[in-house]
């Protein structure tokens, strides 16, 4: 039996994640990791975020902040995200620790050692006003390749490009605006160079790998690898741990890389084996899995190879399964440039399961896609209308025709035979294909089992024999609930929170997908209560979302009139005066008689949950309220609305695009001041 690492990137903790990271790199790496453990594979899935770096630094002196306090915020935050979304890492750590930075170290030295590090004189962009080097992306500049301004230090994203600061033209100070100059240092190299060959040996003999990922890489060698610094002239990272290196730490690229064993090593510690991280990384039979987005595969296809190599007994990646993007109206998702739906947003109002059906059958696999909430709608309802159909008007039908157990099924006939054998190819084609990282393909295959068994249940017409030939319908609900049983198991690592579901509705013991076509469901057992799986979704539930903006017509600016103000002035204090205060909505129920009210139940910080009557019927669909961040002025006099106490109100632009109401900072929690 193959032993498994499996790795998703580690995320800058730099900010919240957005659905285009979880697309690319972690979703399709916990339903690989779901579908191995289902199989009883020895696997191991790791990650944590990423730490260092000026993406970080560079956060932090936007915000005011220490790098500390960002990563600590934003690490918490990112693991909350993946935990709601089901990705299910065996560790999840963080390139901060002590376990991480002793590691990186150790890497360093003995790359130095065996000559594969050289120190050598550099010359780096200083800024004559901050008095530092600017490393990466402390630089802003015209893009030498492409001619495009806003290209930063390291890279250009109009382009792709990956830059050294000093090639940009008309360079800038990130911090001040102010202009660099070159200064002379000394920086250490790792030296690419010594591994072109073996490289391009080494890559040209994977096999069933993502042409993306050889025909990039191709794409470097034939350039030729040159040496790269893999140090940097910042405080926050980890130091280089050499006499009169002070100052200087690792570049983040080369231990970030690094903390995909330092994370192992840390899970395995926490079971009680510390020494067993062996048993992964020096294990020759262990297949290690790298789950990225396209923009990181030199590092992991490249350099991270050739780190391993020149350790010398580490394994090297047994695959390299990258994705390509998931954009929003056109355009690459991007921290930084606002263009993202933030998957905390998301989870403030949908279940993650229907998001999650929603990536995988639009996955970037061989190309970027592109993510709209008209098309997550359609996704949404088409799983209700396949997949929760099938198992709500089986199980709620059993539960009226057969007190609520499940019938024996008597002889089976060639349609029962026929879905069975259906059953079981499917649970083959889901292995081959997820074996060949094809997940959308697999996903696809489960759910035309879920169509065929609608079919059978429509051509077997059990509503009509529950009048006519009770045996006969029996063996039709026994069909169906089994096969309800089949089909959980072959969304378990899609859908992992709906197949739980589903369990609870359909008691069953099988765990495995080898159990599907087999019986798994016995005569006699009592079913659970219906529940609804999905929640299907009209039209109107994309306002909600219209201020991300992902549809290419609602991002396109509204032209609003200028707007009345009054005309008097109010003074500071008399403006402070106000409570705003960042919630929560809890609940939300119209208020009867009144077509425009709504009653909200808002925690905004006080020990008990504040009522407000707020008039937004018309323009919020009442499910996508619960979770929903919003504004609320909390000492407004109190008011009886259509016979309801309202203690506050919630703040709502009135625009052209209608009623929306106003958000605070995703990182603002329930009582926080508004001013
Ligand atoms: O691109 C990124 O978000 C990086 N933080 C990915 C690092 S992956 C590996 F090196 F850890
Ligand atoms: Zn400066």
């Amino acid at each position: 039996m193959a032993r498994y690492l499996v790795t998703s990137a580690l995320p800058y903790a730099n900010g919240p994640l957005h659905l285009g990271h979880l697309a690319g790199a972690y979703l399709p790496a916990d339903i690989f990791v779901r579908f191995l453990r289902m199989k009883g594979e020895d696997v191991l899935y790791v990650c944590g975020t990423d730490e260092h770096g000026v993406p970080i630094t560079l956060t932090a002196e936007k915000q005011g902040r220490t790098p500390r306090e960002v990563v600590d915020e934003y690490h918490e935050m990112i693991r909350r995200d993946f935990e709601a979304f089901g990705i299910s890492f065996d560790n999840f750590s963080r390139t901060s620790r002590p376990c991480h930075h002793e590691f990186a170290q150790k890497v360093f030295l003995d790359l130095l050692a065996a000559g594969y590090i050289v120190e050598r004189p550099l010359s780096q962009l200083h800024c004559p006003s901050c008095n530092r080097f600017l490393p990466d992306r402390y630089v802003q500049g015209t893009c030498p390749r492409c001619g495009k301004p806003g290209a930063r230090g390291d890279q250009c994203e109009s382009c792709g490009s990956w830059l050294e600061a000093l090639e940009l033209q008309q360079p800038i100070c990130a911090i001040c605006g102010a202009t660099p100059g070159p200064r002379e240092t000394r920086h250490w190299f790792l030296k690419l160079d010594m591994f072109q060959d073996w490289l391009r040996g080494w890559l040209s003999s994977r096999e069933g790998w993502r042409d993306n990922v050889l025909n990039y890489c191709r794409g470097w060698l034939d350039e030729g690898l040159q040496e790269r610094a893999i140090t940097r002239d910042i405080e926050w990272g980890v130091p280089v741990p050499l006499p009169g290196a002070e100052g200087k730490v690792l570049y983040v690229w080369f231990e970030a890389l690094l903390g995909y064993v330092s994370s192992t090593r840390e899970c395995l510690e926490k079971r009680g084996s510390g020494a067993a991280w062996t048993d992964y990384w020096k294990n020759p039979d262990c297949r290690l899995v790298h789950f990225i987005g396209k923009d990181n595969i030199v590092f992991h296809a490249i350099i991270e190879p050739a780190i391993l190599h020149g350790l010398g007994d580490y394994i090297l990646p047994w695959n390299i399964p990258a994705n390509e993007f998931l954009n929003i109206g056109g355009q690459k998702q991007s921290t930084s440039r606002g263009t993202a739906v933030w998957m905390r947003d998301y989870l403030g109002r949908f279940p993650a399961d229907p998001m999650r059906y929603a990536l995988t059958i639009n996955a970037p696999e061989g190309r970027d896609t592109e993510f709209t909430w008209g098309e997550f709608r359609i996704r949404n309802n088409e799983l209700a209308d396949v997949l929760g159909n099938f198992v709500n008007r089986t199980v709620s039908f059993a539960a009226r025709e057969f007190e609520g157990t499940i019938p024996s099924s008597g002889s089976p006939g060639d349609a029962e035979a026929a879905l069975s054998a259906r059953a079981r190819e499917t649970a083959v084609e889901i292995d081959t294909l997820i074996s060949q990282f094809r997940i959308k393909a697999a996903l696809m295959s489960a759910m035309s089992l879920a169509r065929e068994a609608n079919r059978y249940f429509d051509s077997s017409e059990p509503w009509k024999t529950a009048r006519t030939d009770r045996a006969k319908c029996a063996g039709t609900m026994a069909m169906c609930l089994q096969m309800v049983d089949w089909l959980r198991l072959a969304f378990t690592p899609f859908l992992p929170f709906s197949a739980a579901r589903i369990r609870e509705m359909v008691p069953s013991s099988a765990d495995d997908m080898e159990s599907m076509g087999t019986e798994t469901v016995a005569a006699g057992t009592r079913l659970g209560k219906t529940a609804i799986l999905f929640e299907k979704l009209d039209e109107g539930f994309e306002r909600v979302f219209e201020k991300a903006a992902p549809d290419g017509k609602a991002s396109a600016p509204p032209k609003a009139k200028a707007p009345e103000r009054p005309e008097g002035l109010v003074s500071f204090d008399y403006f402070m005066k106000l409570d705003l205060r960042a919630g929560v909505i809890l609940s939300a129920e119209p208020v009867e008689g009144a077509d425009k009210l709504l009653k909200l139940m808002v925690d905004t910080g006080d020990p008990a949950p504040r009522q407000v009557v707020a008039g937004i019927r018309k323009h919020y669909d009442l499910s996508s309220l619960p979770g929903r961040r919003v504004v609320v002025v909390c000492n407004l006099e109190p008011a009886k609305l259509r016979g309801v106490d309202s203690n506050g109100m919630l703040l709502a632009s009135d625009g052209v695009n209608g009623v929306l109401l106003v958000e605070p900072a995703v990182s603002a929690v329930p009582g926080d001041r508004v001013r």
